[in-house]
């Protein structure tokens, strides 16, 4: 299994560091994993000029899978957006054909009071949002700035789905539902978009073949209402990518930290890339402050999707639950009476308990 690993920005290479530690220990006990490192994103730029530079492409592309750290930092926000670090991140995905990106959401009991909602709105949850990735407003054309005929600057871009896009990513959706309980949301604006309501038509369609899994619509804005007010209504939600990418943040903080959320993002035949679903981080970056759990079960998520060795996939997340039934936290959810930990010491008691 050869391992592309892309450390990124900010807290990315102190977070990468604890997964390789586990992937590490696994090694020890017969996993075959060959990794290699390479610059992404900032770092990228910082040395070759390039979000994506071209050699860190070509080991992803001859790699089986990749793990990402994190992208992005204020030093870079006033590049151009081609050299910006967000731009790596999308063209990997592009030029990988990642277009299936699930991001699970579940509640650790442990962690319930660490949610900053009502432990009986949200004990027992579990979720999985299944985000386009490759298309949308993300990526359609045209997009640019113009000025109008009053002279005034102007700013678009174009929200676009064809039926091929839309038909694989629902297809996905519904099988993810068969593996879980069987309930498929599929959120969308039909109500306004031209493009929703071709969302809609396709998806069902698409549900004609699984008809097993019981098939709901609900408008966005109704479901970022949703998600808060009754957030275990739903199994696994399937949704284009900008609002994939908003409402993956809401469900996270559900679980009382977006530092426990790990995402994989898949291409036809499961090759993938594993990240954590939260960003760089800037401002604890170096400080040993951020919580190293997404990016570890995100390498759980690797061995499940991409290698089909669930056994390891599940020693990784028996090992996260043991850590926090054994008390240990991060900042991001430590509170009173817990044992407050760094990154790094994280990653030990992981490896400890694997
Ligand atoms: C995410 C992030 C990215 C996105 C950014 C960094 C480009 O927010 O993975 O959710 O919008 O997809
Ligand atoms: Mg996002």
């Amino acid at each position: 299994m050869k391992l592309a690993v892309l450390a990124g920005d900010g807290i990315g290479p102190e977070i990468v560091g604890q997964a390789l530690k586990v992937l590490r220990a696994l090694a020890q006990d017969g996993l075959k994993i060959e990794l290699e490192e390479a610059p992404f994103g900032g770092a990228g730029f910082d040395a070759h000029g390039d979000p994506l530079p071209e050699a860190t492409l070509k080991l992803a592309r001859a790699a089986d899978a990749v793990l990402c750290g994190a992208v992005g930092g204020p030093k870079y926000d006033a590049l151009p957006r081609a050299q910006r670090p967000e731009q790596g991140i999308l063209r990997i995905r592009k030029e990988l054909g990642l277009f299936a990106n699930l991001r699970p959401a579940v509640l650790y009991p442990e962690l319930v009071g660490a949610s900053t909602l009502k432990p009986e709105i949200v004990s027992g949850l579990d979720l999985m949002i299944v985000r386009e990735l490759t298309g949308d407003i993300y990526f359609g054309e045209p997009r640019g700035r113009r000025q109008n005929a009053s002279g005034a600057r102007e700013g678009f871009d174009t929200m676009l789905y064809s039926e091929p896009e839309i038909r694989r990513i629902a297809e996905i959706g519904f099988q993810a539902a068969m593996k879980r309980r069987k309930k498929l949301c599929s959120v969308d604006k039909e109500n306004v978009l031209e493009t929703s309501r071709l969302w809609r038509e396709v998806v069902n369609e698409v549900g004609k073949n699984h008809r097993e899994v019981e098939l709901s619509h609900m408008y966005v804005d109704n479901a970022a209402m949703q998600l808060v007010r009754n957030p275990r209504q739903f199994d696994v939600i399937v949704t284009g990518n900008m609002f994939g990418d908003i409402l993956s943040d809401e469900a996270s903080m559900l679980t009382g930290s977006i530092g426990m959320l790990p995402s994989a993002s898949l291409d036809a035949r499961s090759k993938g890339l594993y990240e954590p679903s939260h960003g760089s981080a800037p401002d604890i970056a170096g400080k040993n402050l951020a919580n190293p759990l997404a990016t570890i079960l995100s390498t759980a998520m690797m061995l499940r999707y991409t290698f089909s060795k669930d056994e390891w996939a599940y020693r990784i997340e028996a090992a996260v639950k043991d850590v926090l039934a054994q008390g240990y936290r991060t900042a991001d959810i430590h509170e009173a009476g817990s044992r407050k930990v760094g990154t790094s010491e994280m990653g030990d008691a992981v490896v400890a308990a694997l």
